[in-house]
C-alpha cells in the first residue's frame, strides 16, 4: 500500500472497510460518508482531544451536530466502567442508531470506542481515526474492540469492523519518543511475521535514531501486512494468530505489571520471550533470533527488566490467552525472519510447557542475552 486507500473486504460481509492513508488525510474526510449519519460523537482521551478534537469537530458540525466525549488518558480508562459511561452519556446526548462515533486517539481510544459502537442501541457505525504510531499500524486495523477485565487485558470484547480508517500520519509530528518506540516495536514485528525485506530496510540502518518521514515511509507496509491477513482470517481461526507473536506473553506481562508497563514495551519482552522458547525449541532460526535481538536494540526496545512483574503471575494471566484450548499455552512463533511457524495443525500456534515460560522470564531477567 502507498499513500492513499486501501479497502479491507471481509468475505460474507455486505460493507467493507476503507483505510484512508497520508498526512493531514483526516481534514479532507469526505463528510458525505456521514450523510446517513443523524449525529456524531467523538470519543477521544484529554490529550489528544486537546490537541486535535476542535479541528475535527469544525469539520464535521458544518453538516451535523456533533459531541465530544473524553475519557481519561492510559490502559486503566480501558473497562467495562468507561465503556458504560460513555455509552449513557451517548444516551444523554440523545444519540441513535443512525448516529456515528469517531474514535480519535490511540489504541485505549480505538478499541474502547469500537467496542460502545458495537453494544450501543445493538450497534452503530464508527470511524477509527489513530493518532499513535501503534494504532496506527496495528489496533485501529482489524476490528478487534475491547476492554480489559480483572483477570486480563482485552478478556471482553468484539469483533467489530470501523467503516472507515484514517491514518493521518502528521498526527507522528507531535509523538513522544516513548510512542515511536512502541509504534516501531510492532512495524518491526510485522516486518518478522511476514516481511523480510522490510525487516532488512530497517536492519540495514546505521543509524538509531528513525525520523519522522522515515517512520511514515514504514507504515504503508505495515497497514498492508495487517489488511491481508484481517480479509483472509477476520476472526483469528487460523492465519490471524500470526499477529500475536509477542502477545501472548506480552499481554500478561502488561496485566501482570497492572498496566505500568506499556503494552509496547510489553510486547518487546513478549517477542523476547517468545522468540527465545521458539529458538531452544528449534522452530526459530538461531541466527534469525540473534538478528531480532539487534534490531530491538537499534530501535531503543531492549528493555532491561527486574521488577517489574513476577513471574507466577505472569503465567497466570499466559493461561486465560484467548488462542489456548483444553488448558494448553498456544503461541504463534517465527520460523525465521519473515515467516511464522504454520504449527502442527495448519492454524499458525504451537503448545508451550509452563516450564518453557518461567525459564524465558528467567532468561529475560537475567539480561536477555
Ligand atoms: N493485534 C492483533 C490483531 O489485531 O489481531
Amino acid at each position: 500500500m502507498a499513500q492513499g486507500t486501501l479497502e479491507i473486504v471481509i468475505p460474507g460481509r455486505p460493507a467493507k472497510c476503507s483505510i484512508f492513508l497520508g498526512d493531514h488525510i483526516s481534514r479532507q474526510f469526505p463528510v458525505a460518508l456521514l450523510n446517513e449519519a443523524t449525529s456524531i460523537a467523538i470519543v477521544s482521551d484529554e490529550v489528544v482531544a486537546r490537541l486535535y478534537s476542535g479541528q475535527l469537530r469544525q469539520l464535521f458540525s458544518k453538516t451535523k451536530t456533533t459531541h465530544i466525549i473524553t475519557i481519561r488518558h492510559g490502559e486503566r480508562s480501558k473497562t467495562l466502567a468507561t465503556a458504560s459511561r460513555i455509552a449513557s452519556r451517548m444516551s444523554d446526548l440523545g444519540l441513535d442508531r443512525k448516529s456515528v462515533l469517531i474514535a480519535l486517539g490511540g489504541g485505549v481510544v480505538g478499541d474502547l470506542t469500537g467496542f460502545v459502537a458495537s453494544i450501543f442501541k445493538r450497534g452503530i457505525n464508527y470511524v477509527q481515526i489513530p493518532t499513535t504510531l501503534l494504532a496506527q499500524v496495528d489496533s485501529s486495523i482489524g476490528g478487534k474492540c475491547g476492554v480489559d477485565a480483572d483477570w486480563g487485558k482485552n478478556q471482553i470484547g468484539t469483533f467489530y469492523q470501523p467503516i472507515c480508517v484514517f491514518i493521518d500520519t502528521s498526527f507522528l509530528d507531535t509523538l513522544p519518543e516513548h510512542e515511536v518506540v512502541n509504534g516501531l516495536a510492532e512495524i518491526v514485528k510485522s516486518s518478522i511475521i511476514a516481511n523480510s525485506s522490510m525487516f532488512e530496510k530497517i536492519e540495514s540502518r546505521t543509524s538509531d535514531f528513525f525520523s519522522i518521514p522515515e517512520l511514515k515511509s514504514l507504515i504503508p507496509s505495515t497497514v498492508g501486512i495487517k489488511s491481508k491477513v484481517v480479509e483472509t482470517d477476520e476472526r483469528e481461526a487460523n492465519v490471524r494468530r500470526i499477529l500475536n507473536y509477542g502477545h501472548t506473553i506480552g499481554h500478561a506481562i502488561e496485566s501482570s505489571s497492572d498496566y505500568s508497563l506499556s503494552h509496547g514495551k510489553s510486547v518487546v519482552l513478549g517477542m523476547m520471550c517468545e522468540g527465545w522458547i521458539a529458538c531452544q525449541s528449534g522452530i526459530f532460526d538461531r541466527k534469525d533470533f540473534a538478528r531480532q535481538q539487534s534490531v530491538l536494540s537499534k530501535i531503543r526496545a531492549r528493555y532491561k527488566i527486574k521488577t517489574d512483574f513476577e513471574s507466577r503471575k505472569v503465567l497466570r494471566f499466559v493461561t486465560l490467552d484467548k488462542k489456548n484450548t483444553a488448558g494448553i499455552v498456544r503461541m504463534s512463533v517465527p520460523e525465521r525472519i519473515g515467516k511464522m511457524d504454520t504449527g502442527t495443525d495448519g492454524n499458525f500456534t504451537v503448545s508451550v510447557s509452563r516450564e518453557q515460560i518461567l525459564q524465558s522470564l528467567n532468561w529475560l531477567r537475567s539480561g536477555g542475552n
